[in-house]
């Protein structure tokens, strides 16, 4: 089963091994968080032979399970009592910095947090972030390009819980983030160019009574919570296959008092939103998985929005004006004019065929 393992979590799963033996295999006879998927999981499962929470950043918690494994969220239940926690770093300093938090604050006093990346992946800041949990925080000997950060001995009081909100300028209500969530607590400069014409668009746009809006890879929830506010009567659908947006829209959704009014949905593309079923879909694709920026991540987003749009239903885009999205948007989804341009932003509005 290792064979599905990267460098960097083969490390991390060697290295706990390793470790836990020296005090004893302490971690053996009880439960083991992962931070990562089903394949490390199930090579967790055979190495230790104990039970294994998983978080698994972009599988629903309720997807079925490895025999032996429990899908949970970044919440306190995933590490509650937990003598060891082995996975990958997460990408952003905040991401490694809840993970850390978390762990301190709920798990075993004695447990051991062995998280791995790439070697080019890592920051000296990681080691701050783990720093701020833990008083041990040491790096393993490099191995196939990975290296793994090792912290023990929980601080009393730990870096602050997430997800974290603010109120920042140009926004009615606070944005609540989870460590590894786009933009965090931040308003994205290109959210903010989709933001400045979507009032206007909604305004102008033929809507049902009820229509029902699609914020489509919503991160923060930034777009649906505002949409959700302005258009008093619409149903609004926020989705994204990142637990920790899906998670922090919903907290944004709440502290902006339109809970009731946003769905969320953790899935890829929007899958499971019926076809040709949404009058709007807003969309601030990707153009970066982690830090490798790929091109066409954005792809997928335009098939699904041209997917669950009804028939003459509009799909409003922000993206980078050097990407020219544009000749894909009108292929996927339907006749597409520019609303504004930026040197750095341009937002199109498509209606579908
Ligand atoms: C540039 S961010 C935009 C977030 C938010 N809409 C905003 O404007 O602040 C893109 C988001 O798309 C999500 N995403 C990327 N690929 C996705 C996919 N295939 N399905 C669903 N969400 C995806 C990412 O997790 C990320 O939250």
């Amino acid at each position: 089963m290792t064979d599905a393992l990267s460098p960097a979590t083969l490390l991390a799963l060697d290295e706990a091994f390793e470790r836990d033996a020296t005090r004893g295999g302490f971690a053996r006879s009880g439960t083991i968080a992962v931070i990562g998927d089903d394949a490390l999981a199930t090579a967790v499962l055979e190495r230790f032979n104990a039970s294994v929470r998983l978080f698994d950043e972009h599988t629903p918690v309720d997807v079925a399970a490895p025999a032996g494994c429990e899908r949970q969220g970044l919440v306190a239940e995933l590490v509650t009592e937990v003598t060891l926690v082995i996975g990958e770093l997460p990408q952003t300093l905040a991401g490694v910095d809840e993970i850390a938090g978390l762990a301190a604050r709920f798990a075993d006093p004695d447990v051991l947090v062995v998280l791995a990346a790439r070697e080019k992946d890592l920051e000296r800041g990681m080691n701050d972030r783990l720093r701020a949990s833990f008083v041990e925080v040491s790096a393993s000997r490099g191995r196939g390009k990975a290296r793994a950060l090792i912290a023990s001995g929980p601080r009393p009081v730990p870096s602050p819980a997430y997800p974290r909100s603010e109120l920042v300028s140009g926004l009615e209500f606070p944005i609540a983030a989870h460590g590894a969530v786009f933009a965090g607590t931040r308003l994205d400069i290109g959210t903010r160019a989709l933001l400045d014409v979507l009032g206007d668009e909604l305004d102008s746009a033929v809507l049902p009574e009820r229509p029902t809006v699609v914020d489509l890879g919503c991160g923060t929830g930034i777009l649906a919570v505002w949409a959700a506010r302005h258009l008093a009567d619409a149903r609004v659908i926020a989705t994204d296959r990142s637990w920790s947006a899906v998670s922090s829209t919903s907290r944004t959704a709440e502290l902006a008092g339109v809970a009731d009014r946003v769905e969320t949905v953790h899935t890829d593309a929007g899958e499971g939103i019926p076809d040709r079923s949404v009058d709007v879909v807003l969309l601030n694709p990707p153009f970066h998985d982690g830090r490798a920026v790929i091109d066409d991540m954005a792809q997928p987003l335009f098939r699904a929005a041209g997917r669950m749009l009804r028939s003459g239903g509009t799909l409003l885009t922000v993206y980078n004006s050097h990407l020219r999205h544009r000749g894909a948007l009108e292929r996927t989804v339907g006749p597409t004019s520019q609303v504004s341009r930026t040197p750095k932003f341009t937002v199109t509005r498509s209606i579908a065929r």
